[in-house]
């Protein structure tokens, strides 16, 4: 079982569309036995509310329905989880800080996985939706298959059923 938290600052634009982008990657693939795929914010600003719904609707026109409650990210989700995704450098210092650097080695911008490592830059200033959803997708895409390449064992079970 890989544990994956997508981060982003508020939880209700870049994380969860992370979110529900790689589970219907890895349901695309038959591999979601294989996961446990959550997502958080940095920040305690936009707790209990939905995704915003520019982001839910560049998602639905790209074919991927669902819903998302925003939560704040704590030391224990940071404990329990094996690869923490941030969306950008802000949100990388943010949880840097929060940990006091000690949980380094698993926390990841999710672009650094592309061969053209960058910010997901943030649609709620950009307003460009899909370009997020874009590099988004490259992201998830480009971890995936780092995990299929460099981590296979950890598929081994869905292999076999
Ligand atoms: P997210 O987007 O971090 O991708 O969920 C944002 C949501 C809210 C704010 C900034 C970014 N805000 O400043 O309220």
């Amino acid at each position: 079982m890989i544990n994956v938290a997508f981060v982003c600052l508020g939880n209700i634009c870049r994380s969860p569309m992370a979110e529900l982008i790689f589970k219907n990657m890895v349901e695309e693939r038959g591999l979601n036995l294989s996961f446990r795929i959550t997502s958080f914010g940095t920040s305690d600003e936009e707790e209990g509310n939905p995704i915003y719904p520019p982001a839910k609707r560049t998602l639905l026109m790209h074919g991927i329905p669902g819903n998302h409650v925003a939560k704040q990210i704590t030391l224990r989700d940071v404990k329990n989880n094996d690869y923490l995704l941030v969306m950008d450098s802000s949100n990388l210092m943010n949880l840097l800080r929060m940990t006091c650097g000690e949980y380094g080695g698993k926390i990841y911008k999710l672009c650094s996985f592309t061969p053209n490592p960058r910010d997901v830059a943030d649609p709620w200033y950009t307003r460009d939706f899909e370009k997020a959803f874009a590099d988004i997708e490259e992201g998830c895409k480009c971890f995936l298959e780092y995990l299929l390449k460099e981590k296979s064992e950890a598929f081994e079970y869905d292999k076999r059923h």
